[in-house]
């Protein structure tokens, strides 16, 4: 009886002891129950952020936001909500959305009670990181609080261009990019948009799509690229995040972007600038051939998400990626691996087609068997859920008319 078991039982005591005392204390006991080793628990606790407090102080001082507005913004930021019922409080007005500080970081308890559960989001298509935050809402019950490494793919370069520094703003180590043009996804999302611009939104999507290009010409024209996301070796080492795991009692979700479109194998995807350019407030396939060319890498989605994530990882997919979905969702069940996914999100390309038809018929075969929660954009049923997450509808987040500017 007091065996092996008890003298490592009465060691792990009095290391216990010898160690209260130091504020490490508090994450040893946390992680021990998770079953990590001991000398792994201490050096984690190391590489601990600052608690929320001090990053919100910092971020609010970094940010260079004017005195006045930081009063109501420490409102949100100090205090963070330990519930989503209240972060879905009174939305902020028009000014302090359009300045904000990255919102606050999940409830703590959130992150603790999942301590040991990796949490995966993945947004393939990220747009004009619409749903950058998506896994808030649709994750299952309790989850949507935890901390998660996000991977956002997108293939337009000049939407990558602002994502990326989306991404860093949310990371907290940079300001948020202003929107300059209307970040809409879809027709229908810059439909619920142009009548800010004065652009009849009943007046046919064709008047509409030239009224709200008209409007932002100037912007439309003068938008930036990074051409330093172009390089393969930035796009490798993006990619190879997914290696490195987020800890689990980390105070804050880590976003990174990829600047790339996802396939069922790796590649170079041809688009023409111009197209490229046409689709920024349309959404839609920049694919296409004429005038100057841009070489979009294209991801082997269905090797990386295999080879970093595993049946234990908590896993939301999001896929808005013009038809290789069609590939990809296929591969995945094919190889056994659509158990990797909790929830997955996805809209299907051309909607309404006999291959849609098929593969949402192949996708609620294999979710059976794996449990995995399938959600279709708009599609007016039960399982639907919007392209856009809290932080991106309409109402919160648009683009301020140049004219008054
Ligand atoms: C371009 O992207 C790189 C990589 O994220 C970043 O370090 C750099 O600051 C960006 N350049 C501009 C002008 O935003
Ligand atoms: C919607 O789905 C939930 C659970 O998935 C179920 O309990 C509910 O009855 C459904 N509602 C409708 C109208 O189908």
């Amino acid at each position: 009886m007091f065996g092996k078991g008890f003298m490592f039982g009465f060691l792990t005591l009095m290391w216990l002891l010898v160690m209260m005392g130091s504020q490490r204390s508090v994450f040893l006991a946390s992680s021990t129950q998770a079953g990590t080793r001991p000398g792994v628990v201490v050096q984690a606790a190391e590489q601990l952020p600052f608690p929320n407090s001090m990053i919100s102080e910092t971020v609010l001082r970094t940010t260079g936001i004017a005195p006045d507005t930081i009063a109501a913004l420490e409102e949100t930021t100090s205090d963070a909500p330990a519930s989503s019922s209240s972060r879905r409080g009174p939305a902020p007005s028009v000014e302090v959305a359009t300045v904000d500080a990255p919102p606050p970081s999940p409830a703590e308890s959130g992150a603790a009670r999942y301590s040991g559960i990796r949490h995966v989001y993945i947004d393939a298509g990220a747009n004009w990181a619409n749903t950058l935050r998506l896994y808030e809402d649709i994750a299952g019950e309790g989850h949507g609080k935890a901390t998660y490494e996000v991977y956002a793919f997108e293939a337009n370069p000049y939407i990558a261009t602002y994502v990326d520094s989306f991404a860093r703003w949310l990371n907290r180590g940079g300001s948020k990019p202003p929107i300059l043009i209307p970040p809409a996804g879809s027709l229908g999302h810059l439909m619920m948009l142009a009548d800010r611009y004065g652009c009849d939104s009943t007046s046919g999507k064709k008047h509409v799509v030239a009224c709200v290009q008209e409007v932002f010409r100037k912007p439309l024209s003068l938008l930036p690229l990074n051409i330093s996301l172009r390089a393969q070796s930035l796009i490798s080492e993006r990619l190879a995040e997914a290696a490195k795991p987020l800890h689990p009692l980390a105070a804050q979700s880590r976003y990174t972007l990829v600047p790339a479109g996802v396939g069922g194998k790796a590649g170079i995807l041809p688009v023409s600038k111009a197209r490229a350019r046409e689709v920024l407030i349309t959404g839609g396939n920049p694919m296409g051939q004429g005038g100057e060319q841009l070489h979009i890498p294209l991801v082997n989605f269905v090797e990386w998400i295999s080879k970093h994530f595993s049946e234990q990882d908590y896993v939301v997919l999001k896929m808005d990626a013009e038809s290789a979905e069609h590939s990809i969702l296929t591969q995945l069940i094919k190889l056994n691996k659509f158990g990797l996914l909790d929830v997955l999100a996805f809209e299907c390309h051309p909607r309404m087609s006999k291959q849609c038809a098929r593969l949402e018929k192949h996708i609620a075969q294999a979710a059976m068997m794996t449990g995995t929660r399938v959600l279709m954009e708009n599609n007016n049923l039960n399982t639907s859920y919007q392209g856009l997450d809290f932080y991106s509808t309409p109402d919160k987040y648009f683009a301020v008319d140049p004219r008054t500017r």
